[in-house]
């Protein structure tokens, strides 16, 4: 490429490691990226959790390219078109039932902003003006706006920035890496760590706490499953105090648990669903949230002259990204896509579970097609481990990701059973090739 990397700041990345020895990718197909140096990369981590019918789905590409030659750009302020319409409509749907009202956004942060602000001007509406703390989790990730740091448990995401915005407090994370290590799927034990929230909602008092909100799965943590019956704890909880529970299902929404949602997968119902990524299959921005129709109407309120909620984006429900929404929908149900990912979630489990043996590794876990590969750190150094591994894995030809020392893949839902032990296989190279580093003294 002759282009210089200097100007573009990347996100979420180490600029400087990275434009020293940078991974370009120039195409993408199916299952697989062609490398700016001719090599087939597999994406381990479907773009980054998004593409889960596999890149370029004609039938996608197909819808998107009839809309831009129907209507490039509609705002919906005010105006509106048929796709956003119909989109939610569609989402209604397939939500669990009594969630069928939509909020669309451009991004899962948006998207988590936007359910945190309808928790509080519910509140307002039902005359509980008071409740206005939000209760998050430990190692959760709520995207990068104020109020998802705020409600957010990653550390390194909130350093930087003093102090959040929003009252919170928090959860303990789920993961307990004495009695989870090498667990597959849910572990069986920790569902008490629900309880929890009784002490926190003891020391605030409900009538001050808007809402919970969780991942149903902490995705960006590096894959860490909730224990069987936990998330059934926090829904009691909530119920018995009047709390609204939020799943910021960015990552566990459109099939990747085996479910449409993960609140289907696991079998708990909340009172609003964050979504992005998978729901456009990455090929636009595409984002929003999915409410209880109680609170939706109890917002519909006031003069008829005045927007109920203050609050949207000039592409909120952007033409292009709700015909890629559209389609993706429709691909979701006629290529089976939920029911594919469930089929080949044993195989990944399998295949996953037989690094447990590569040295250095502490700890795998896996739901649906969902995996962490937890690794010793550098003594001193931590993340510089998973860092290396993640490079030398796509030198291996395959893209994973790791937070931390987690090396976490995703792979798209139309993966072969071959197709992921390639993928299993580079993770073991890029394993050993780095396994001497953790031997480093400090
Ligand atoms: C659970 C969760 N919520 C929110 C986000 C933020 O989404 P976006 O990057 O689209 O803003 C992510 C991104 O990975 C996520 O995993």
């Amino acid at each position: 490429m002759s282009t210089s990397l200097d100007a573009f700041w990347m996100p979420f990345t180490p600029n400087r490691q990275f434009k020293a020895a940078p991974r370009l990718v120039v195409s993408a197909q199916g299952v697989s990226y062609r490398s700016a140096d001719g090599r087939e990369v597999l994406d381990g981590t479907s773009g980054l959790w998004c593409v889960g019918a596999g890149h370029r789905h004609p039938r996608i590409a197909e819808a998107m390219k009839r809309q831009i030659d129907t209507l490039d750009f509609a705002s919906n302020f005010q105006v509106g078109h048929a796709g956003a319409f119909e989109l939610a409509e569609r989402l209604g749907a397939v939500a669990p039932p009594g969630l069928d009202r939509v909020f669309l956004t451009n991004s899962g942060s948006e998207a988590c902003d936007t359910a945190l602000k309808i928790a509080l001007a519910c509140a307002r509406a039902r005359g509980e003006g008071g409740r206005s703390l939000f209760v998050g989790r430990e190692r959760g990730f709520h995207g990068v706006g104020f109020g998802g740091i705020s409600v957010g448990g990653m550390t390194n995401n909130r350093r930087a920035f003093g102090a959040a915005l929003l009252r919170s407090d928090h959860l303990r994370s789920t993961w307990d890496q004495a009695t989870q290590a090498f667990v597959r799927g849910q572990p069986e034990t920790g569902a008490e760590m629900a309880e929890e929230l009784e002490r926190i909602v003891a020391l605030h008092d409900a009538s001050n706490i808007a809402a919970v909100i969780v991942e149903p799965l902490a995705g960006s943590a590096g894959v860490l499953v909730p224990p069987r019956g936990y998330l059934q704890g926090l829904r009691h909880i909530c119920d018995r105090h009047g709390l609204l529970l939020i799943f910021d299902e960015v990552i566990t929404g459109f099939g990747r648990l085996g479910a449409m949602f993960g609140a289907q997968a696991l079998g708990v119902v909340p009172d609003m669903i964050v979504f992005a990524k998978t729901v456009s299959n990455g090929a636009a921005p595409l984002g929003g949230v999915i409410v209880r129709r109680e609170i939706h109407d109890a917002i519909m309120k006031g003069p008829p002259h005045l927007a109920e909620l203050m609050h949207g984006y000039t592409c909120s429900g952007h033409p292009l990204a709700c015909a890629a929404g559209l389609a993706m929908l429709e691909v979701i149900e006629s290529e089976s896509l939920c029911e594919r990912a469930a089929a080949l979630a044993p195989h990944f489990e399998n295949a996953l579970h037989a690094l447990a043996d590569a040295p250095g590794v502490v700890s795998v876990r896996n739901l649906g097609l969902a995996g962490g590969v937890e690794l010793a750190p550098v003594p001193g150094a931590p993340g510089a481990r998973g860092a290396a591994a993640q490079s030398a894995a796509f030198d291996h030809g395959v893209l994973t990701r790791a937070p931390g020392d987690t090396l976490v893949l995703a792979p798209p839902f139309v993966s072969t059973p071959q197709q992921i032990d390639r993928m299993v296989e580079a993770l073991r190279a890029a394993i050993v090739a780095t396994a001497a580093l953790t031997e480093s003294t400090p």
